[in-house]
């Protein structure tokens, strides 16, 4: 979900609806947003919501607006309760408004509790019990903070929280734990926001709450207390992002725009991060002292950055020669896995603020391991967590708009190549001279993908032809295995096309039982990736009639002639084949989505940050 509120002297509703558009890659299914609007001297609560996309309150709010210049708003993906305008948020109880990302653990026993008192609930959100909490704590006298902070003591759970109540409308209340909340500082305004996109355009000044904290917030003051009332200090910080990075431009989507940005954000990644002082190696962020003693890796990760992850697990056990283990965040946290003090955990995540992420490396922080993230989102939940401790290595894609990860992917590839590297270099399994050479052939890969790139219109073609299939499976091996997960990945996201990816010697254990004629199947294929046996599995689908294309080297003749189509690369050696092979997968399910006609930048159902288990 998203959360945005606004406090100054302009118009509430077009800032907050504005931000709330820069938010909704986190949650689209219904929205809205909540002003104090002060008539005559008295102040007056409104509140609008609609069910689906934004676009629909945006219309609601032209024939019915939202006065004020105090407001806050809200974008859903529904957790609790389904998605309809009554479970959408802002939530009100008595004079109090609340929007909430996260979830209420014991949202049930609350309920009894004021069921039993027979307060009358409207809708099927955990978000709700906070507004009665607050408002119940507002009717023994207590003023909005006092109330704020008694009614925290009795939730369990994640939240972000940012609360308005009419009897006090110079401030807004804000509460973090667990999901991500930031404070914007205007000119005689604040802002408050999931993430710092929404807000760009108004400043580049931020402070980021943490968790525990509440915040006070007025046109000029920010004032930050513990649940105890304890005033603490939070430093505010400029980022360099500009409102331009998060525009679309000349593209028509997100999605597409960041798949081209892909060689841009690939160099940003590589270029100066990893050098050498004297015979010490460091690499921008970690603390690589504490990388020596490590003999085991365990990364953990979700969706597109756990296929990342499957791939740095074969650069760093080739590189460095060092065991890898990966685990779904997810899985991870619940299974007693067996670690030691010499295991390194690895977190990766663009948002920085998976839950099943952060709780899985909250897990290994508790069993006192040694943690380390590789993160695009600048100061977030599991940049924190890893940053006293081996450290947080950025993936510089700049803001990630579009639901479906591209150039997050490409990155984190990048960023697992250099540490597998450093780690190369620690164990002596490469000596600096050839840690040189390798650097040098990572950043010949912008201009191999800018090749690729300059090839859509081959690939549209095949799009074309495939677009109306129900079906497709995805196969790879070695490096490549994981490219094609990824590659259905995409396809399943963005098009709703039903994609699996598979192992290619795994087909004959099952998913040859459903190659037919209707079945398109892209074969993904490179020397030194097991290409005799994946060539023999090419004609294992070709002789049940299954319509092969083939992902190979624009000078593979064999390949080229057993394909009915073919995504072409240029010459790759292994270092450079997954960034490379990537791309024309991601154009591939873009151009089918574009056919098909889905929602590419939010399609159905998915959120980019999963903020809840
Ligand atoms: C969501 C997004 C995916 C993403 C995954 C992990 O499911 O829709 O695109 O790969 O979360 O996100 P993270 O921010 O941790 O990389």
């Amino acid at each position: 979900c998203g959360i945005v509120g606004y406090i100054g002297n302009d118009n509430a509703q077009s800032i907050l609806i504005d931000g709330l558009k820069r938010l909704e890659y986190r949650g689209y299914d219904s929205a809205g947003i909540a002003t104090l609007n002060i008539k005559n001297g008295s102040c007056q609560t409104l509140v609008r919501k609609s069910f689906g996309k934004l676009e629909n309150l945006c219309n609601f709010l032209k024939k019915s607006p939202c006065r004020g210049t105090v407001g806050i708003g809200h974008t859903r993906w529904a957790t609790h309760g389904k998605p309809s305008t009554e479970n959408a948020h802002p939530h009100s109880c008595n004079r109090i408004s609340v929007v909430h990302n996260g979830i209420i653990e014991n949202y049930h026993e609350i309920l009894e509790e004021l069921l039993a008192q027979k307060r009358k609930i409207l809708s099927q959100t955990d978000t709700e019990i906070i507004a009665h909490l607050i408002a119940l704590e507002k009717s023994k006298g207590n003023n909005l903070k006092k109330a704020m902070q008694n009614a925290l003591l009795k939730i369990k759970g994640a939240f972000a929280l940012a609360v308005l109540d009419e009897n006090e409308p110079n401030h807004i209340l804000c509460a973090k734990e667990g999901s991500p909340l930031i404070i914007g500082e205007g000119d005689d305004a604040m802002f408050v926001a999931s993430d710092f996109p929404a807000l760009l355009p108004y400043t580049n000044k931020f402070l980021v709450l943490k968790d525990g904290d509440i915040a006070d917030i007025s046109k000029q003051s920010i004032n930050i207390f513990d649940k105890k009332g304890t005033k603490k200090k939070r430093e505010t910080k400029v980022i360099s992002y500009s409102a331009k990075m998060i525009e679309k431009g000349e593209y028509k989507h997100f999605l597409h725009k960041e798949i081209h940005e892909q060689p841009k954000a690939i160099a940003d990644t590589i270029l100066g991060r990893l050098k050498f002082k004297g015979q010490n190696i460091w690499l921008e962020g970690i603390d690589t002292q504490k990388l020596k003693a490590i003999n085991r890796v365990l990364i953990v990760a979700c969706g597109t950055s756990f296929h990342s992850a499957m791939i740095g697990k074969q650069i760093i056990e080739e590189k460095a020669k060092i065991p890898v283990e990966i685990e779904l965040a997810s899985e991870f946290r619940y299974r007693n896995c067996i670690l030691d003090k010499n295991t390194l955990v690895i977190g990766i995540s663009q948002s920085g603020e998976t839950a099943d992420t952060i709780g899985a490396l909250n897990s290994a922080k508790s069993r006192g391991m040694a943690l380390l993230a590789i993160c695009n989102a600048i100061d977030s939940a599991i940049a924190r967590l890893c940053e006293d401790d081996a450290g947080i290595f950025y993936t510089r894609a700049g803001p990630e708009i579009s639901v479906a990860s591209t150039k997050a992917f490409t990155t984190q590839v990048a960023a697992l190549h250099l540490l597998a590297l450093t780690f190369a270099y620690l164990n002596k399994s490469l000596h600096k001279g050839e840690i040189l050479k390798e650097i040098e052939k990572l950043k010949t890969i912008p201009k191999v993908i800018e090749s690729v790139l300059a090839c859509e219109k081959d690939i549209a073609k095949v799009a074309q032809n495939v677009a109306s299939a129900d079906h497709m499976l995805f196969l790879g091996r070695g490096i490549l295995y994981p490219i094609a997960l990824e590659g259905a990945l995409k396809m399943k996201e963005i098009s709703y096309l039903h994609a699996e990816g598979y192992a290619a010697g795994e087909m004959k254990h099952g998913p040859i039982a459903l190659i037919d004629e209707n079945m398109p199947v892209v074969v993904l294929a490179a020397k030194g990736q097991g290409y005799e046996k994946i060539v023999s599995n090419l004609e294992e689908v070709k002789a049940r009639n299954g319509r092969v294309l083939v992902l190979c080297d624009k000078n593979d003749k064999k390949l080229i002639k057993r394909s009915d189509m073919n995504f072409l690369l240029p010459f790759c050696d292994s270092t450079i084949l997954p960034f490379v092979a990537a791309i024309p997968l991601q154009l591939f399910a873009y151009h089918v989505a574009l056919i098909r006609g889905t929602d590419v930048d939010q399609p159905r159902n998915l959120a980019k940050s999963v903020t809840v288990e």
